[in-house]
């Protein structure tokens, strides 16, 4: 007789994933990166360089380095983070993580608990508006604006929540081009922001994951340099200027923080290959790649925006984005985009729907974000004048395509 054999879930699990069925035609979503600026040749000669180097020391847990990840590269991101964002720190403050992912994972697990507060930028990264949701913890959305964060509404929010004795257990920024808008905060509004934090005992998560991706190079130091460390956890990844199949990240803090996220991260250890190869190869060649990185992705945004005025005209709103791989877009009032998503989905074509990306559902409905790093210029304008065919066939917007008027 056979016995029907049933696991019995947990409660309260995330939705199932669903099958992956291949990347659409036309694929605008996700953070992929550009495949032709890819440095294959160059990792295949730091792979081989440093494996034959150090490959026996694959055959213990955290090749010698212990367990906060591969010292070579810990080093290198010391020197990087002190040249690029102002930071300065020791290599034994940094962890390297499975992707900035898992530093979002460890942190929110050292820090938050279910009906807590946090406070974010209105339109954030959906993958951490998305944990704190599944974490049960009350977000409240800060507006931007072209600067990014607008310090008036962080001011009001701040004022708001303390008069209801609330204190939220961080303030979450990408302040150094922010996802999905692109901006970037200045040094005059960082400090403000520091300012107003700390006089409401707010501590700072800052996720620096596409601060390479500048287009003029220029940035103003990381809130983690303004406030020496103090108050601020910082993380940020190889996935956007390198690779995001990697799954490389790291998380800069003081020991006395970083040895609780230390205790939390009970994987032992991230991929040590990839930290090998990063290591490797990027002591050697990261700005010179990241150089030509940026190059490659401003001529593709050239192309998308080009491509936008072209299809939908005054239809779609955006500002020239200073860095990064999206673009965020407003469409009029009267195009859902969540329910254009799903149209487009259907024939082919991916995009971000906005109210994913923001904390305001309502600010979203009509806003959407274009990945523009993977697909070829052929393919972002073809992408674009199918995405404008589809939008005027389920909205009537835009009215004119490629000058010419519809319906
Ligand atoms: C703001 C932000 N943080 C973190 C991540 C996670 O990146 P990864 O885990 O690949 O480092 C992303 C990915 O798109 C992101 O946009």
């Amino acid at each position: 007789m056979s016995v029907k054999f049933e696991f019995e879930f947990a409660p309260n699990l995330p939705a199932p994933a669903s099958k992956w069925n291949g990347f659409p035609k036309y694929n605008f979503i996700g953070g992929h990166n550009d495949a032709e600026r890819l440095p294959v040749d160059a990792l295949i000669a730091a792979a081989t360089a440093v494996l034959k180097r150090e490959g026996s020391s694959l055959a213990t847990y955290g090749l010698n380095s212990g367990p906060l990840g591969y010292r070579p590269l810990r080093e290198f991101l010391a020197r990087k983070l002190k040249w690029h964002a102002g930071i300065v720190c020791q290599p034994d403050e940094i962890l390297i993580t499975s992707g900035s992912l898992q530093g979002l994972d460890l942190v929110n697990s050292l820090l938050l608990s279910p009906g807590d507060t946090v406070l974010v930028e209105q339109d954030c990264y959906s993958g951490s508006l998305s944990r704190l949701s599944r974490r049960g913890v009350k977000v409240v959305g800060i507006e931007l604006d072209s600067g990014g964060l607008r310090l008036d509404a962080l001011a009001n929010a701040l004022d708001d929540l303390k008069r209801r004795g609330v204190r939220p257990k961080y303030l979450y920024t990408i302040p150094t081009v922010q996802n999905p808008t692109g901006t970037i905060l200045s040094e005059e509004r960082r400090l403000e922001l520091l300012r107003l934090t700390r006089a409401h005992a707010v501590p700072i998560f800052e996720d620096e994951c596409y601060s390479d991706l500048i287009w003029d190079g220029r940035r103003p130091p990381a809130l983690y340099a303004l406030s020496g460390g103090a108050g601020v956890i910082h993380i940020g990844s190889f996935s956007k200027s390198i690779s995001p199949a990697l799954r490389v990240g790291y998380i800069v803090a003081s020991w006395d923080v970083l040895s609780h996220i230390l205790a939390l991260k009970t994987d032992a250890g991230s991929g040590a290959l990839e930290q090998m190869v990063l290591a490797e190869f990027c002591s050697a060649h990261f700005s010179e790649h990241v150089l030509k990185l940026n190059r490659g992705l401003r001529s593709k945004l050239e192309t998308l925006m080009a491509a936008l005025a072209e299809q939908f005209g005054t239809a779609a709103e955006f500002e020239d984005p200073k860095g990064g791989i999206f673009l965020w877009l407003k469409l009029p009032d009267s195009v859902d985009t969540q329910k254009l998503a799903q149209v487009a989905l259907a024939e082919g074509l991916a995009i971000n729907p906005g109210p994913e990306w923001s904390t305001d559902k309502d600010h979203g409905r009509s806003r959407l974000r274009l990945c523009f790093a993977n697909p070829g210029k052929e393919t972002i304008q073809d992408g674009v004048a199918a995405l404008a065919q589809i939008c005027h066939r389920e909205f009537g917007v835009p009215t004119r395509i490629a000058n010419i008027r519809q319906g």
